[in-house]
């Protein structure tokens, strides 16, 4: 970049240019001894989140998730999946054992931004609309299956933010995340809110029978085909991971001695995170400031603007594109991540998908090679940090949930506190599904080549085998179906 630079700019600007890049990628780097730390502190922050309850920056919810799938379900069920810039409805028709998932269909419908920004009764009978329209044109091929009084449909409600449940199908929004900011919204019960607006509608009967987050969905998603999926985790707009607890605090009171936490891990917080002037920017003028820290280092609703703020800041110190800064370069969250990781998947010896995307996103008609190379830079800087804090968050599961097998122990600690986990009594030579949902995850292989290199860094061989991190697509959606329907109110009954 260097010698390029130096034919095609003044010294001074190219000076500044690298300066900014080699700048930022110090403050944005996570050498492996920063993402041990990390974590140790997150299997700590566990701990902490589920002992404290509220006190730690993991919140650590219970779900009241007791019963998993174990592919014996049955029925016609609906699912409701709410959380990201789409939401999703989806029918599913599982057929017992023998023919699991027999048939599915989904539509999936873009919010509006002033409803994330407007009243919960505005955006609930957006949704509960669509949902009816969707159930109305329900095809009789579902129906056969499910000769159930009055047509009742069951649904399974996915709402991606934290939510303090008070049973399996009620709880109430602690706040709003990605973006969404509805003032009334929070402290309401969400089903109520759910269910309120479908009875607005006056359309088929159709009951909430189960609020679970995307990462309990996810998580059942897997299960219904492996019984070693003991976590869930969502790499989309946001991230998030809930998995299979056992040393049950008294708040989170289980029958079966075992409940699924929805671990709220965009909320984490340690000072070994590296945290750019980027990031202190993007924090301060979000919606939610000093909050979900995490989450705005790793989730894709972020990773564009990461970089957006970044060029910014070249282009006005170092006049990065030649001339005055571009206007749209101004405009937050107008770089998309999947714009963004199309820059950084470009391979072109001249880099003109880059120079296509600045063109199209940013308005700026022509730039020089040694400028494209910089964004190609800053766009692997900040995806690469993404994956290997994820890869970390991973690792800090594992220890907590594993300790025998994965609590390599600087400290040691954990072991001793964890002595009787579920896990570690599944024995210690099988392995550990990780169930994973969300575009990011889905869509991006670089940013999936990252993250597993830095799992492989951070864990021995032997340890890394035990690990399978294993994409479910759309997992989130089909597992709230399939959660409606391990607690369907008929479960037992014959549905023939
Ligand atoms: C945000 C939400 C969380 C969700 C995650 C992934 O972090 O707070 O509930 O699981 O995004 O969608």
């Amino acid at each position: 970049v260097w010698q390029r630079m130096q034919k095609t700019q003044p010294a001074q600007t190219r000076n500044q240019a690298l300066g900014l890049l080699y700048e930022f990628q110090h403050a944005a780097a996570t050498p492996l001894h920063a993402l041990r730390q990390i974590a140790e502190h997150m299997a700590i922050e566990m701990h902490a989140g589920l002992m404290t309850e509220g006190k730690s920056n993991l919140l650590m919810l219970p779900t009241f998730v007791e019963n998993l799938p174990d592919g014996s379900e049955e029925g016609l069920f609906y699912a409701l999946d709410l959380g990201g810039t789409n939401f999703r409805v989806l029918r599913c028709l599982l057929g017992g054992k023998e023919g699991r998932v027999l048939k599915q269909e989904y539509e999936e419908v873009p919010i509006p931004k002033s409803l994330m920004l407007g009243t919960s009764e505005e955006l609930f009978d957006f949704i509960a609309k669509r949902l009816v329209d969707f159930v109305n044109r329900e095809g009789e091929e579902y129906r056969i299956k499910n000769k159930r009084p009055q047509q009742v449909r069951e649904l399974g409600l996915t709402f991606s933010f934290p939510v303090k449940q008070l049973s399996v199908k009620s709880g109430v929004l602690i706040q709003w995340t990605k973006g969404f900011k509805i003032a009334d919204g929070v402290g309401a019960d969400v089903v109520t809110l759910l269910q309120s607006a479908i009875n607005r509608q006056h359309g088929p009967k159709i009951d909430v029978v189960v609020l679970v987050n995307d990462t309990v969905g996810t998580l059942a998603g897997g299960r219904y085909w492996n019984d070693d999926v003991m976590v869930g985790m969502i790499l989309g707009t946001g991230t998030n991971a809930c998995y299979v607890e056992r040393d049950l605090p008294s708040h989170a009171p289980s029958k079966k001695g075992e409940m699924v936490i929805n671990m709220e891990w965009g909320g984490f917080w340690s000072s070994h995170l590296p945290r750019t002037y980027a990031d202190e920017q993007l924090d301060n003028e979000s919606v939610n400031p000093g909050q979900a820290g995490y989450e705005k280092m790793i989730g894709g609703m972020y990773l564009g603007e990461i970089v957006r703020r970044v060029l910014l800041r070249m282009a006005r110190e170092a006049s990065l594109f030649g001339g005055p800064v571009p206007a749209k370069l101004r405009e937050p969250f107008i770089l998309i991540t999947p714009e963004m990781s199309k820059m950084h998947a470009d391979e072109s010896g001249d880099l003109r998908v880059v120079a296509k995307i600045l063109r199209d996103v940013f308005g700026v008609q022509k730039t020089e090679l040694p400028a494209r190379r910089i964004v190609h830079d800053v766009c692997d800087i900040v995806t690469m940090r993404s994956a290997r804090l994820a890869a970390a968050g991973i690792v800090g599961i594992l220890k907590k949930i594993m300790p025998d097998a994965f609590d390599s122990g600087t400290s040691g600690s954990l072991k001793t506190l964890h002595r009787n986990s579920m896990v570690a009594k599944r024995g210690d030579s099988g392995k550990i599904v990780l169930a994973m949902d969300g575009g990011l995850y889905e869509h991006y292989t670089q940013y999936r080549i990252y993250m597993q290199a830095a799992v492989n860094e951070l864990l021995s061989e032997a340890q890394a085998k035990r690990l399978v991190i294993q994409l479910s697509k759309d997992g989130s959606g089909i597992g709230a179906t399939i959660l409606a329907a391990c607690h369907s109110q008929y479960r037992g009954q014959s549905h023939k």
